[in-house]
């Protein structure tokens, strides 16, 4: 019997078979949880088409796959009260969501960020993890959990990562005080910081060829890490293994953040 068996959870951000997103839902599926996904939708259908490409990979015939731009609060709202009416209870939310205009993704160009571009960034990438825990506490009565993924550059400065990394550092802040006050409720969140990873996202980061290569180089274990590698401390988590841990960023990036110049 898996870690797993008996959760129900959703899992915001599978774009394809690459995404951070799809490797969790692995994990989790193979230790028996039932996953919920949303994708982004689009005019014509064809990033659910993907998604649904994707979950159907993992074994999924018929998934609950719902439409849901995170920046809307209709959607959210329409996902959350659909899944109330279905399964009332939830046990994990996974967000494994970020954008930023990759046009201020380039090399030296941080101090070009305009005002939109730095408010969708942070909008998309850091908000909307407050926007989900604040639509699941009545959903989660017992307790629950819920993760986000963030990336180094989020603490200290990664050329080229720019509105992203200060998008990761109020993503990896929100989920402190959103644990700290979710706490009374036994609802646990945490971040995952995973190294880098060749996923649609990632190849809008200017440099990001570099990263992997530093990665490499520089990284405790001298390599990179694998999409399994975090599923696996996804399940570690969201599952009862990791019952007193909450508000934590915990690195998957084979060593790297630990290494100074
Ligand atoms: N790939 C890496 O190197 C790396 C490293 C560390 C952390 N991360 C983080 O992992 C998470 C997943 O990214 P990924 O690398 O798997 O890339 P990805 O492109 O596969 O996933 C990003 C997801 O965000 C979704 N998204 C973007 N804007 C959205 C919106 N408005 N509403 C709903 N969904 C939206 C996309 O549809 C996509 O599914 C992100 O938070 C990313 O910053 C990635």
């Amino acid at each position: 019997m898996g870690c797993m068996e008996g959760k129900r959870g959703i899992v915001f951000g599978i774009a394809n078979e690459r995404s951070y997103a799809w490797y969790i839902a692995k994990a989790l599926l193979e230790e028996g949880a039932e996953c919920l996904f949303t994708h982004i939708p689009d005019e014509h259908g064809k990033m659910r088409a993907r998604c649904l490409a994707a979950i159907n990979a993992l074994g999924i015939e018929d998934p609950w796959l719902e439409p849901c731009d995170v920046t809307k609060d209709d959607d959210l709202d329409t996902v959350f009260t659909r899944i109330r009416a279905r399964y009332e209870t939830l046990d994990f939310i996974v967000h494994s969501i970020a954008f930023a205009d990759r046009q201020y993704l380039k090399l030296g160009n941080f101090h070009t960020t305009t005002r939109e571009a730095w408010s969708q960034a942070l909008d998309v990438s850091a908000y909307s993890l407050l926007a989900m825990a604040q639509r699941s506490i009545d959903m989660m009565p017992g307790g629950g959990t819920i993760i986000g993924m963030t990336y180094y550059g989020g603490e200290k400065v990664s050329p080229g990562y720019n509105v992203m990394g200060v998008a990761k550092a109020a993503l990896e802040h929100t989920a402190r005080y959103l644990a700290h006050e979710l706490g009374e409720k036994n609802i646990r969140i945490n971040m995952i910081s995973g190294g880098p990873l060749r996923t649609l996202a990632a190849s809008a980061v200017g440099g990001i060829t570099a990263a992997f290569e530093l990665q490499e180089k520089k990284s405790s274990l001298r390599r990179n890490i694998t999409g399994e590698e975090v599923g696996k401390t996804a399940v570690y988590l969201l599952s009862d293994m990791s019952s007193g841990v909450t508000g934590e960023n915990i690195h998957v990036d084979a060593g790297f953040s630990i290494v100074g110049p």
